[in-house]
């Protein structure tokens, strides 16, 4: 069975939400799914078929340190691969994604669908749709 690994960080949920959908979507796919804290993360994380990374946006238009900091300890591992990415975010515009998708081109990732980021929580059926789709996305 094919593996999709989903890594995030999260201050209050929200992002940690969206990975829970983003990994019922490719659940539904018919790929086992795991979701990592970045904070529990070692480089095994990255062992899968396919990986997500999730982080909101935070400082200013920044992703979290600490997924910048794992993604830099483990990014020889996946070089060439393509990666998922969201998050969740409050008053931005979504610059801190356009900044994390161009730093994955530069790491010869590719980004799919150009990431995936949610107002805030996932609290309507729109937006557990959308993740769910993103899954699917991932793994397809
Ligand atoms: C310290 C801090 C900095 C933040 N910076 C931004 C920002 O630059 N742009 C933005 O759109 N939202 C910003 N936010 C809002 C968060 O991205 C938003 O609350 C998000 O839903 C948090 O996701 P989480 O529950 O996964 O931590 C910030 C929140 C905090 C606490």
């Amino acid at each position: 069975m094919a593996t999709l690994n989903i890594i995030y960080y999260t201050g209050t949920g929200n992002t940690q939400d969206m990975a829970k959908y983003i990994g019922e979507g490719a659940e539904s796919a018919g790929v086992s799914v795991k979701l990592i804290n970045v904070e529990e993360a070692d480089e095994t994380a990255v062992d899968a078929d396919f990986i997500a990374f999730g982080s909101p946006a935070g400082g200013a238009e920044e992703v979290a340190p600490e997924m910048i900091e794992f993604i830099e300890e483990i990014k020889n591992k996946i070089s060439g691969k393509k990666v998922g990415l969201f998050g969740s975010y409050d008053w931005g515009q979504g610059g801190w994604m356009e900044t994390w998708r161009e730093e994955m081109i530069t790491e010869n990732l590719a980004v799919v669908n150009d990431g995936l980021t949610i107002h805030l929580s996932v609290d309507d059926d729109e937006k557990i749709e959308k993740c769910r789709e993103y899954g699917k996305a991932i793994v397809g």
